[in-house]
C-alpha cells in the first residue's frame, strides 16, 4: 500500500507490551516491518506503566517512528485485565500510565480509543483534554463505545466532542469510513483532523490514495482493476517470501490472500483452492488458474464491486 501511495501512517496490530519488553519471538516479528513502511507507529497495550514505558523505549531503541497506545480494545482477554478499552474505566491509572509513556520516549506517543465504557459514560472528551496536557500527540477516536463492540453505527457527534475538548492536537475519526464520500462526511460533520481506517483497506488498498488525491484535486482515481490487484498481492507475497521462505510465507498469507481474492470478485472455489496450497509450484499454478478465470463478472480492467467486510458479533461481554 505504500507503493500505491496515498498513506501518512500505519500501525501494527496491538502489541502485548510485557511480551515486548521479554523480546517474545512471535511478538517481535509483530514489530518487523519493509524498509519502505515509513514512518513506522507500532501500537502497544498493558495495564501497568512501567511495563508500557519499557516497552515504548525498546521501540525508540528499534527505530519505530511513533508509539499508539491501545485504548480501545474491547476483547475480553484484554479489556477485562484493565488494558484496551478497560483503560477507560479507570481514569487516575490511566492518566499515570499515558503519561509514564509520554515521559519515558522523545518521539510522538498517540492514544487510540473508544468514545467510552458504555453510553452512560461516554468518557473520551475528558480523557482526550487530559491528554494533551500530559504531551499526548494525537488521539484516534472511533465512534462507539466499549458496550457497542462492532454494533450500531458510528457516532459522529460523539467524534465531534472528542474534537472540541482538545486545543490543538489533531483528532483522528474513525469508524465505518469505507470511501471518499464517508470520509467526506465524517471530516464536515466531526471537524476532526484526519481520517483512519481499518476494514476498507482489506476491500480497497488503493483507499489511501484515492483520499489523498481528491485532498489535493478534489477528484480521484478508481481503485484497482482485477489485474493491478493480482499484481500487488503477488508483491506483497514477494516480501513475505524474502523474509521467511515460501512454505512459512505461504501459510502467513492466507488471511491477505483471503480478502484480495475477494476484491477480486473471483469464484469462490478458487479462492477456497488458493487457502490449500502448501508449495510455491502449488501456488503458481493455483494463479495461473486464477488469472486465466479472471472475476466473475468478466470485468478485468473496470471498477470492481465493493467487498462488504464482515466483523466479530454476538455479545461484546463473549469476546
Ligand atoms: C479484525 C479486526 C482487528 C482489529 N485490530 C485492531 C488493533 O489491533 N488495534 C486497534 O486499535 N484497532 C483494531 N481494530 C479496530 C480498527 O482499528 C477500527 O477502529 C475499527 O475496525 C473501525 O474502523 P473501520 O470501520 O475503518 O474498520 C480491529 C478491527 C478488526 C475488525
Amino acid at each position: 500500500m505504500r507503493r500505491i501511495g496515498g498513506i501518512g501512517l500505519a500501525t501494527t496490530d496491538l502489541v502485548n507490551a510485557r511480551a515486548l519488553v521479554s523480546r517474545n519471538e512471535r511478538t517481535m516479528q509483530m514489530v518487523e516491518t519493509h524498509p519502505e513502511d515509513r514512518p513506522f507507529a507500532v501500537q502497544i497495550f498493558g495495564s501497568e506503566a512501567q511495563v508500557m514505558a519499557d516497552a515504548a523505549q525498546l521501540l525508540v531503541e528499534l527505530g519505530v517512528d511513533t508509539i499508539d497506545i491501545n485504548m480501545g480494545c474491547p476483547v475480553n482477554r484484554i479489556a477485562g485485565a484493565g488494558a484496551g478499552a478497560g483503560m477507560m474505566c479507570n481514569t487516575d491509572g490511566t492518566m499515570k500510565l499515558v503519561q509514564t509513556v509520554v515521559e519515558a520516549v522523545k518521539i510522538p506517543v498517540s492514544v487510540k480509543m473508544r468514545l467510552g465504557w458504555d453510553s452512560t459514560s461516554l468518557t473520551a472528551p475528558l480523557f482526550a483534554r487530559e491528554f494533551e496536557q500530559v504531551g499526548v500527540a494525537a488521539v484516534a477516536i472511533h465512534g462507539r463505545t466499549r458496550e457497542q463492540g462492532f454494533g450500531g453505527t458510528v457516532s459522529l457527534p460523539g467524534i465531534r466532542a472528542v474534537v472540541e475538548a482538545v486545543q490543538k492536537i489533531p483528532i483522528i475519526g474513525n469508524g465505518d469510513v469505507r470511501n471518499v464520500a464517508d470520509a467526506a462526511r465524517m471530516i464536515r460533520e466531526t471537524g476532526c483532523h484526519g481520517v483512519s481506517i481499518g476494514r476498507a483497506a482489506l476491500a480497497n488498498p488503493w483507499i489511501f490514495r484515492q483520499l489523498s488525491e481528491w485532498e489535493q484535486t478534489g477528484s480521484y482515481s478508481p481503485a484497482g482493476t482485477f489485474d493491478e490487484r493480482l499484481t500487488l498481492m503477488l508483491q506483497q507475497f514477494t516480501c513475505l517470501e524474502e523474509r521467511h521462505g515460501s512454505e512459512r510465507a505461504i501459510v502467513l498469507f492466507r488471511k491477505m490472500a483471503h480478502w484480495y481474492l475477494k476484491g477480486m470478485r473471483i469464484l469462490k472455489r478458487l479462492r477456497g483452492d488458493f487457502q490449500q496450497v502448501r508449495t510455491r509450484a502449488e501456488m503458481d499454478a493455483a494463479i495461473a488458474v486464477i488469472r486465466q478465470a479472471g472475476p466473475i463478472d468478466g470485468n478485468r480492467t473496470g471498477v470492481l464491486t465493493d467487498v462488504e467486510i464482515p466483523v466479530p458479533n454476538g455479545p461484546v461481554d463473549k469476546w
